[in-house]
């Protein structure tokens, strides 16, 4: 088996004509786990970089994540809902195994527009980008990626190895065609050897959910942790340095750094070897935990709410999860339209 990343194609005439986010108002502080759990304040920070997350409402489920964030960037885009040819959504997460959470969000907007879910774990919105670019550079007019999770609903609340690490949100973009426009080159990698490493052991079809599943727990997020780490900085390192090499580019060149928010450290680790420094790195698991397939469209909502992004700027987004997947593109800042009316709120404000 071949140990390198594959390159899966060159940039394309593509431009993110809309952002949204959305994160519960539900604040969820270290202390706040400290009171149940065998932790405390001290050891998740220095561990993970990890001071609060955000939790979703009991009567809440991912897809009502997904519609939160998927209306805020149709506005970002000045759109409606009816100019939208296919909808991803990106999740590990889903409110039901069947059906997909997609066509259950396509509904909630008010369409029947193809709808259909991307499932590789954190990478998800990598591998949703690189898969709406291509529908866009093939024809459709605009598509909806969005990445949604509730990973708090899949974590045992009372395992500190996980319950620490995960938080809820959802993040959106709209795809368009441009011509002076270029999203990618995009480089998408998997290896499923070893998927112990990071998942939920039962409730698929290996082990369906039985009464010694339920008191085992084993439906519930387990993890490898110093496994998972290792992994995610040398793939997030190589995935990156795929696409700054064949887009011509050198890590100088990369303005601003955005990867997936799971662990501060690993971030770090990843920026060091690529060389790009602290001050372009975009940090956001201090506030959302580890957010999973909408990590990556929250941090870059989040940055362009900081004003960390200038029109023209190029955008490293890089992401590595469950599977394991891990996925990398450039991506080239461009304004939206209303972007000159958008009110200065930060990306961590809620409403639900
Ligand atoms: N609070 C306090 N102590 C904890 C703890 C917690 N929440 N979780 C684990 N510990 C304890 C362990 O029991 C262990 O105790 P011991 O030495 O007495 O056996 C000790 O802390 C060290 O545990 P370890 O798992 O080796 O810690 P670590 O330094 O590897 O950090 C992670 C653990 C999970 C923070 C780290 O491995 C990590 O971030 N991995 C990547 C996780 C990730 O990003 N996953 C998603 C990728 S998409």
């Amino acid at each position: 088996m071949s140990t390198t990343t594959a390159s899966t194609g060159r940039a394309m005439p593509v431009r993110l004509a809309g952002l949204g986010s959305h994160l519960p108002k539900k604040v969820v502080t270290n202390d706040d786990l400290a009171k149940t759990l065998d932790t405390n304040d001290e050891w998740i920070r220095t561990r993970t970089g990890i001071r609060e997350r955000r939790v979703l409402p009991a009567d809440w489920a991912t897809s009502d994540l997904a519609v939160a964030a998927a209306r805020e960037a149709l506005a970002d885009a000045n759109m409606t809902i009816d100019d939208i040819d296919t909808i991803l959504v990106a999740t590990t997460t889903p409110d039901h195994t069947i059906p997909g959470t997609a066509p259950i969000v396509a509904a909630k907007l008010g369409t029947e527009a193809g709808a259909f879910d991307v499932n590789a774990a954190c990478s998800g919105f990598l591998y949703g980008l690189r898969v709406g670019s291509s529908m866009v550079a093939t024809g459709d007019e605009a598509i909806l990626v969005i990445g949604a999770e509730a990973l708090t609903r899949i974590v045992d609340p009372g395992d500190r190895s996980v319950a620490i690490l995960f938080g809820d949100g959802a993040g959106a973009a709209v795809l368009v065609p441009d011509e002076t426009a270029g999203l990618g080159p995009f480089d998408l990698g998997a290896d499923g050897r070893d998927p112990s490493m990071l998942w939920t052991e039962a409730g698929g079809t290996r082990t369906p959910v039985d009464e010694s599943v339920l008191s085992a727990k084993t439906n519930m997020l387990t993890m490898r942790g110093g496994d998972v780490y290792r992994h995610a900085v040398a793939r997030m390192t190589a995935s990156s340095k795929s696409v700054i090499e064949r887009a011509g580019l050198s890590v100088d060149d990369i303005d601003l750094f955005i990867g997936h928010q799971a662990n501060i450290r690993i971030l770090e680790a990843v920026g060091h070897r690529l060389g790009v420094p602290g001050e372009r790195t975009h940090i956001t698991v201090d506030r959302h935990g580890n957010t999973s397939a909408a990590s990556v469209p929250l941090a870059l909502a989040d940055a362009r709410d900081a004003g960390r992004l200038q029109p023209g700027d190029t955008v490293l987004l890089t992401a590595f999860g469950a599977g394991l997947t891990w996925g990398s593109c450039l991506l080239r800042w461009q304004v939206s339209e209303s972007a000159a009316d958008r009110p200065a709120t930060n990306a961590s404000g809620g409403s639900a």
